[in-house]
């Protein structure tokens, strides 16, 4: 996306229709910047959605992206606001890779968001699509609203798993072969996101204004596979972390995954897949 593009977008500027631009954790799963990127367009729409809520009258001197994978949001944000110190925080060395090749003056970081201690109040914490990968958000969340300026903002994106039919698939084929005793650990993980009421009740107390919503994209996707190759690049990172040491497995998992994805979401017309993906955002100011 251009520079100009943004920062009109950012400023409140109007997106068109059909307009391109709109578009407890397990062990640390390593993370694939190249897989995560395939979807970039469709991936980066909730970012996008989630910027154009920021407040318009935000002046931010200190901003973190926590999370912040390979750094086009950090970067992003940097453009808008280019005397602001921006930071992007990620645990990934891997990721933090990708963001180093990045010419716009980004400080890079590397660390967990659970022990994230700036040492000033922040005026805008970004969170796309990260902390649900995070655990105890009971905890996490009013720990973040308090690290706020006065009037600083909060703004995260979080994708809801519970109930989608891709979730229910990779559950039952993950349960149902020579994969199960090792993936059962992972069923076991508490899910970490709440209700949207609880984000509501968790940051009121800090926060006047807590906007909070939630959007399911109906994702084109194409290629082979779509479905398979989109959860490789996020929500099975934990699955290929386990098997990871024994590729027969990965491939004979994987394989049947990707048939089961394929009759659950059978190519429409012209050949794409549709994925529903819904998504919760909430866009906490402190008072
Ligand atoms: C799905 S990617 C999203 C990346 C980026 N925010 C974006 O929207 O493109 C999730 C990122 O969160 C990072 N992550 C997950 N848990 C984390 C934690 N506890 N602390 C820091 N980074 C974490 C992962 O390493 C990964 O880069």
């Amino acid at each position: 996306m251009e520079p100009e593009v943004l920062s009109s977008i950012l400023r409140g500027g109007t997106i068109l229709p059909g307009d391109k631009r709109m578009t407890a954790a397990p062990r640390d799963p390593s993370w694939d910047p190249d897989q995560y990127d395939r979807f970039e367009a469709e991936r980066d729409r909730a970012a996008l959605d989630l910027l154009v809520r920021l407040p318009p009258d935000l002046e931010p001197r200190t901003v973190h992206d926590l999370g912040c994978g390979t750094g086009r949001h950090a970067a992003l944000l940097k453009r808008r606001w280019p005397g602001a110190e921006v930071r992007g925080l990620d645990r990934d060395p891997a990721m933090l890779d990708a963001c180093r090749s990045r010419p716009e003056g980004v400080i890079w970081e590397q660390g967990d968001v659970a022990d994230w201690s700036p040492d000033r109040p922040v005026d805008l914490i970004f969170a796309n699509a990260s902390l649900h990968w995070a655990p105890d958000h009971a905890a996490l969340f009013p720990r973040l609203a308090r690290r706020l300026s006065r009037g600083g903002v909060l703004a995260v994106q979080m994708p809801i798993q519970a109930g989608t039919r891709h979730h229910q698939v990779v559950a039952e084929v993950a349960a149902d072969g020579p994969w199960a005793g090792r993936l059962a650990r992972l069923a076991r993980v508490p899910r970490p996101l709440l209700t949207a009421e609880a984000y509501h009740d968790l940051l009121s107390p800090t926060c006047g204004e807590v906007d909070l919503w939630s959007t399911t994209y109906l994702h084109e996707i194409h290629g082979p596979d779509p479905v398979l190759e989109w959860l490789k690049g996020a929500g099975l990172r934990p699955h290929l972390a386990a098997l990871a040491d024994d590729p027969r497995l990965t491939r004979d998992f994987l394989s049947r995954l990707g048939a089961a994805l394929s009759d659950a979401f059978p190519a429409r017309a012209g050949g794409a897949a549709l994925l529903p993906f819904p998504r919760l955002f909430l866009v906490a100011r402190r008072g």
